[in-house]
């Protein structure tokens, strides 16, 4: 037992120690494990194969940055909230274009103790969940950095003539 106890120990530091740079000193985000509470927040489609962001998105929010997401502030978001985003490579039949096969999720997670990327934790995962190894500073937040007032936050509620629950 003792053995076996050791030898997670060993797998959980060389796990954490091996793809989370830039937030060594936090916790480290993992992938919800189902959308239960999350609200589809817009979609779009950057159909350029050369671009880093080549894909179908789909981003969702959960409930606790739901308030603070619906109203545009006050910000920062609240501790927790996470924004997700659902990646799929782009496939073409003729006129229409579709979801192909599932490419990438990334994440936001809310966290103070996140500094130097702006208090959110960011991640991408494989379509199987499994974190991919990055430096998420020049990788994600270089293009985040620059909405401070937003607090690094792109996305805003879609014109929708119904209104939002
Ligand atoms: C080339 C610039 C760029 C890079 C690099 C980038 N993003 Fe983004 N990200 C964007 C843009 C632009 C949007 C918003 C797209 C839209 O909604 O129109 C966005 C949206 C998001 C969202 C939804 C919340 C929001 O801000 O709207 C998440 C989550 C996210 N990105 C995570 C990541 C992660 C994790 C990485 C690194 C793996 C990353 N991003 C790298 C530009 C970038």
């Amino acid at each position: 037992m003792k053995n076996v106890c050791l030898l997670l120990g060993t797998i959980t530091l060389c796990f954490i120690h091996g793809w989370a740079p830039a937030w060594a000193d936090s916790s480290e985000p993992q992938l919800p494990k189902d959308l239960t509470g999350y609200r589809h927040i817009h979609s779009l489609v950057i159909n350029d194969k050369e671009s880093p962001l080549f894909g179908f998105h789909h981003f969702y929010i959960n409930e606790t940055g739901w308030e603070t997401f619906k109203n545009q502030g006050p910000f920062p978001y609240p501790e927790g909230t996470i924004f997700l985003g659902a990646v799929y490579k782009v496939e073409q039949d003729g006129e229409l274009y579709n979801e192909g096969s599932g490419a990438v999720y990334t994440m936001m997670k809310k966290d103070p103790a996140a500094a130097e990327t702006g208090g959110w934790l960011f991640a991408s995962f494989t379509p199987d969940g499994k974190p991919v190894e990055q430096d998420v500073k020049t990788g994600c937040f270089s293009c985040h950095q620059p909405l401070k007032d937003r607090d690094h936050v792109f996305s805003s509620p879609l014109n929708l003539s119904l209104p939002l629950p």
